[in-house]
């Protein structure tokens, strides 16, 4: 590392808030799946902003978009409307093949959004006694760090010292649709009433937990049922990464709420939403939510961009066939330092043995071969690079971890090259 990323390690450590612990990898710039760092430096880029840089960096088309709003109009409020509103939700409802969008920025203010609409509507329309509503969450949830949504985390690391905690929520072991059913059972027994089941598709930051097939169908069944919202958080497992729109339609689900965010904004602004019909989304009532930044002109002319990129259906194709690439490649390292490998399209965890080193080793090794990638509860690795990410890329990654492992097992003794991918 050289003087100058020293210098900008050394001043985010002096007054950035130590609330993340990054790699040491200073960014300078980047394209598609690759990053150059301020050495000249380039690494192909495997966890892609936690999915928010699906369509790659610098996509032509989402910064054309930006660039020809910045010059006209980026922010009015909502106190007024703007013409790039109306087109980004129109296409993102019918994306969706729901009836409406409310528009946000991060993906925890999606979710906040949808558990208030979900309360809203159990008052309103299910008819629920004031204050009695209940959500059911699922253990080893991930849904963003406002103080309502670490209410409902397991993670002591989110919760500790943040308390007191927001309630109103019950949480249930994931993949078990029978335990969902007692909860709203149970729920109706202590007085109070199940409104809506909050749930990740696929846990990701949990570590890329795919429940069995058959578990989101069940859950639907019984939400319908028993008339209680199913909300889909799609804000890290949708557009495109599991090679289809949403990973529901992976497995023939219509959740009532889709939680977006992430990719919605191209990598470029934040952009979130909850998206559902009339019957839900109508509940809000002027003054009752919002946000300065929600809807603004050039997060809608983005978040325009990125539907229309995805209605084409080419992105989740990608992630398919390239997705099934790369398991099978991860797959062929079980055994030989991987214990075992999970996912869906292009988004892989992949279980460290421990005995070999921790998941952040891994990460280290890695980044000295030009690959960054994030682990996860100690010993999983994620790999999620740019949809966009060439086939080659894709072999060059795992034959970059294949390496790691070889020499984590003694089996490689030379140093690892200095700068692989030099510009
Ligand atoms: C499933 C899920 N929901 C919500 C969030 C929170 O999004 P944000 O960090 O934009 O608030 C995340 C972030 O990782 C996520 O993975």
């Amino acid at each position: 590392m050289t003087g100058e990323a020293a210098a900008f390690l050394a001043m985010e450590d002096e007054h950035a808030a130590h609330n993340y612990h990054p790699l040491p990898v200073v960014v300078a710039t980047a394209e598609g799946a690759w990053v150059t760092d301020v050495d000249g430096r380039r690494y192909i880029d495997c966890l892609a902003a936690y999915s928010a840089v699906n369509f790659g960096h610098g996509h032509p088309r989402l910064i054309a978009a930006a660039k020809k709003q910045l010059d006209r109009v980026t922010l009015t409020s909502r106190a007024f409307h703007n013409d790039q509103l109306g087109p980004f939700v129109t296409a993102l409802a019918a994306l969706a093949g729901k009836d409406m969008v409310l528009p946000m920025n991060t993906g925890a203010e999606a979710v906040e959004s949808g558990i208030k609409v979900a309360r809203a509507w159990g008052y309103r329309v299910k008819g629920v006694p004031e204050n009695l509503a209940k959500i059911i969450v699922l253990d080893g949830n991930f849904h963003g760090r406002t103080t309502t949504i670490i209410s409902f985390s397991n993670d002591p690391d989110a919760r500790s010292d943040f308390g007191p905690f927001t309630p109103g929520f019950v949480s249930v072991p994931y993949g078990d649709a029978a335990a969902i059913e007692a909860a709203i059972d149970e729920a109706a027994l202590t007085g109070t009433e199940v409104v809506a089941v909050l749930i990740e598709p696929i846990q990701g930051e949990a570590g890329i937990i795919v429940p069995p097939a058959d578990y989101l169908p069940a859950v639907r069944e019984i939400t319908t049922r028993h008339n209680v919202l199913f909300i889909a958080d799609e804000i890290q497992s949708g557009l495109g990464r599991t090679g289809a729109t949403f990973q529901c339609d992976n497995v023939g689900v219509v959740p009532d709420l889709y939680l977006l965010g992430k990719a919605l904004g191209g990598g470029i602004v934040p952009v979130s939403a909850v998206v559902g019909n009339r019957d839900i989304l109508g509940v809000l009532k002027p003054g009752q939510h919002g946000s300065t930044f929600g809807g603004n002109p050039l997060a809608a002319a983005v978040g325009l961009a990125v539907v229309e990129l995805l209605a084409t259906g080419e992105m989740q194709e990608r992630a398919r066939v390239l997705g099934s690439r790369l398991r099978e490649r991860l797959d062929g390292l079980i055994g030989n330092g991987v214990l075992a490998v999970r996912g869906a399209g292009l988004w892989a965890g992949v279980d460290i043995d421990p005995a070999l080193a921790t998941g952040r080793r891994v990460c280290e090794l890695l980044m000295d071969r030009g690959v960054l990638a994030k682990d996860t509860h100690g010993s999983t690795i994620r790999f999620a690079p740019p949809i966009v990410i060439t086939p080659e890329d894709l072999e060059t990654v795992v034959d970059r971890l294949a390496e790691v492992l070889v020499q984590l097992r003694g089996g490689l003794h030379r140093s690892p090259t200095q700068n692989p991918f030099p510009r």
